[in-house]
This record gives C-alpha cells, sequence and structure tokens, in this order.
C-alpha cells in the first residue's frame, strides 16, 4: 500500500460541504486534487465554495501560496473512472447512506491501482460495513473530518476490522501533512469518538426544548458564555442541518426531539435553507439576547 512519500493525487468522492472543505485542505497542502461528483452542477457548488474559502484565507494572510497556485492544483469531473485511475488516497464523502457508499467503494476498486487507500468520511456508519463487500478491504479505513474542514483541526483515523496498519499509518501521517491532528480510533463503533459524545450535546438541547426546560437562546447562551464553546448546540444543528442529525437518528432507530423533527418536516434545515433555530435570512442570525 502506499506510502505518505508516494501519495501525490487526492481523490474526493463528493463536492458537498465536508468533500469540498477536504479537497481545499488537500489542494492548500501541495497536494494535486481531483474533486468528483455525479453532476456538473454539484461539482461547480463545491468548486465555488473551495474557491471562496481559498481566497478569504489568502485575504487574511493565512496561505503560503497564492490562490492562483492552490486552485490550480484542483481538478474536477464527474467521471469516476477518471478520477480514482490515477489517485493514491481516495476518500469518499457522499451523503450518508451503506449502500450508496458500498457501491462506491465496489466501483472505486474497479478503476484504483491496489496500492490506493481508500478512505471513508463517514460521520456514522462503520468502516468495516462501508468495506464489507470489496475485494481488498486491509487498504480501507475511516478518514473523518469536521465541518468546516479548513477550520477544524481534528481528524478521525478509523480502523476497520480489516485495515492493516500500514494503511492507517499512511492515513494518521496524511492527515498530519494537511496540518491537522488525527487520533486514531481502533474500535468500529458507528459514529466514532466525536460524534458519540457531540450527537447526545445536539440532542439533547432538542428535549430540553421540548419540554420548556430551556430557550434556543438560553441554552445555546449556557454552552458559548459558561463553557466557552464556539457555538452552542442548536447554532451548531443550524450549521451542520437539521436533516443530517434527524437522518442519523433514524437510521439507528433512536427517536428525536419534536423541536428537530418539526423543523424538519417544515424544511427549516439551518443556515443552508436561510431558518433553523435560528432565521439566516437577514445575516447571521444568532441573538442569545
Ligand atoms: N473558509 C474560509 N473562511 C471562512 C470559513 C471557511 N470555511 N468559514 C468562515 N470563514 C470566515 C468568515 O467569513 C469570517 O470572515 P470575515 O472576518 O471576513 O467576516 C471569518 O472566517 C471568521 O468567521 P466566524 O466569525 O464565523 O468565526 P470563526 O472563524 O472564529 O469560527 C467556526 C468559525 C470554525 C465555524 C466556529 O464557529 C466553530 O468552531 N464552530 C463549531 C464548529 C464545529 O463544532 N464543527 C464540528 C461539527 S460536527 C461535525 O463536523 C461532525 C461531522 O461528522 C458532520
Amino acid at each position: 500500500m502506499v506510502s505518505l512519500s508516494q501519495v501525490d493525487t487526492v481523490t474526493v468522492l463528493g463536492a458537498g460541504s465536508m468533500g469540498h472543505g477536504i479537497a481545499e485542505v488537500s489542494a492548500i497542502a501541495g497536494y494535486d486534487v481531483v474533486l468528483r461528483d455525479i453532476e456538473d452542477e454539484y461539482v461547480q457548488n463545491g468548486y465555488d465554495q473551495l474557491e471562496w474559502s481559498v481566497k478569504k484565507l489568502a485575504e487574511k494572510g493565512q496561505l503560503s501560496d497564492s490562490p492562483e497556485e492552490i486552485l490550480a492544483r484542483v481538478e474536477t469531473t464527474t467521471d469516476l473512472e477518471a478520477a480514482v485511475s490515477g489517485a493514491d488516497i481516495v476518500i469518499e464523502a457522499a451523503p450518508e447512506n451503506l449502500g450508496l457508499k458500498r457501491d462506491i467503494f465496489s466501483e472505486v476498486e474497479a478503476f484504483a491501482s491496489d496500492e490506493t487507500i481508500i478512505a471513508t468520511n463517514t460521520s456514522s456508519l462503520r468502516v468495516s460495513d462501508i468495506a464489507a463487500e470489496v475485494a481488498l478491504p486491509r487498504r480501507c479505513c475511516g478518514l473523518h473530518f469536521f465541518n468546516p474542514p479548513v477550520k477544524m483541526d481534528l481528524v478521525e483515523v478509523v480502523y476497520g476490522e480489516k485495515t492493516t496498519e500500514d494503511v492507517a499509518e499512511t492515513a494518521y501521517e496524511f492527515a498530519e501533512s494537511l496540518d491537522k491532528t488525527p487520533i486514531y480510533v481502533q474500535k468500529d463503533v458507528p459514529e466514532f469518538v466525536v460524534n458519540n459524545v457531540l450527537t447526545p450535546f445536539m440532542e439533547e438541547a432538542g428535549w430540553m426544548l421540548d419540554d420548556g426546560t430551556a430557550t434556543v437562546e438560553s441554552v445555546d447562551a449556557t454552552m458559548v458564555y459558561e463553557r466557552g464553546y464556539p457555538m452552542g448546540p442548536c447554532e451548531l444543528n443550524d450549521f451542520g442541518g437539521l436533516d443530517i442529525l434527524a437522518h442519523t437518528r433514524d437510521q439507528w432507530d433512536r427517536p428525536i426531539p419534536e423541536s428537530i423533527r418539526d423543523r424538519v418536516e417544515a424544511d427549516k434545515l439551518g443556515r443552508k435553507t436561510g431558518a433553523g433555530f435560528y432565521d439566516y435570512d437577514d445575516g447571521p442570525g444568532v441573538d442569545y439576547g
């Protein structure tokens, strides 16, 4: 399997908020990047956000290369074979659907070299389940970034049941080369370490809203002002998307608070739809009062 010194090309499958962010940090670190999605429109949206972010970081003097140099390292495509045939590491960042991710892993395996590391950015599924149908599951692992990847330091490097040491080590060193702080997760459990802690925190706010213990503003204010968190749980739900949390809970057949379910049904999914726990149409949305 490839070692870090052999990694030149990183392919990211899925140009959504995680995918384009992972592509961005890889290009900033100097890798050649291929960003692939299934429709031109999705790839273009992802690329536009990546471009916006790179230019923003450059304005603030936070990059050593120019935006032009970084953007020149990013290629976009909808062609899966072209995207993965020259890749040293493939990172899948598709929606959280086990069947879909399994299919993607099998398709990648059909086109990629046997030396290519195939990683998933899944946030809630087991790596071993996603890799269950590939011929070489030893080269599959989790590389779980956090939103937004360009600002969040942590990366979970997850061992599937069949992941070999050399693969996990290269994935770990790769995350370090992006200037991230990786941790190994050796037990392949749904939601790994971070989301097993973070999701109940985000969900608990919803239960307290349901029974009237707290308001959106009061629960967020406690975490921001008392704990020093950058966002309270309601704002963080809006940031990531209420539909994402609801989908994860539904997937594991767990109940979710009405305050979250009702908003999802009303298409109030958070920042991306202009409203969630807060309204974003006229500005940042958050006022803890
Ligand atoms: N790229 C470039 N610039 C960006 C940016 C991005 N992606 N996002 C924000 N900025 C810019 C803003 O435009 C702003 O620029 P300006 O000063 O010119 O207006 C500047 O950065 C400052 O932005 P903010 O005031 O919004 O605040 P910070 O930069 O201090 O922090 C944050 C933003 C990092 C998002 C912070 O609010 C935070 O850490 N929030 C919590 C995020 C978190 O917990 N993420 C994990 C979620 S769970 C997860 O990801 C699990 C997974 O499985 C889904």
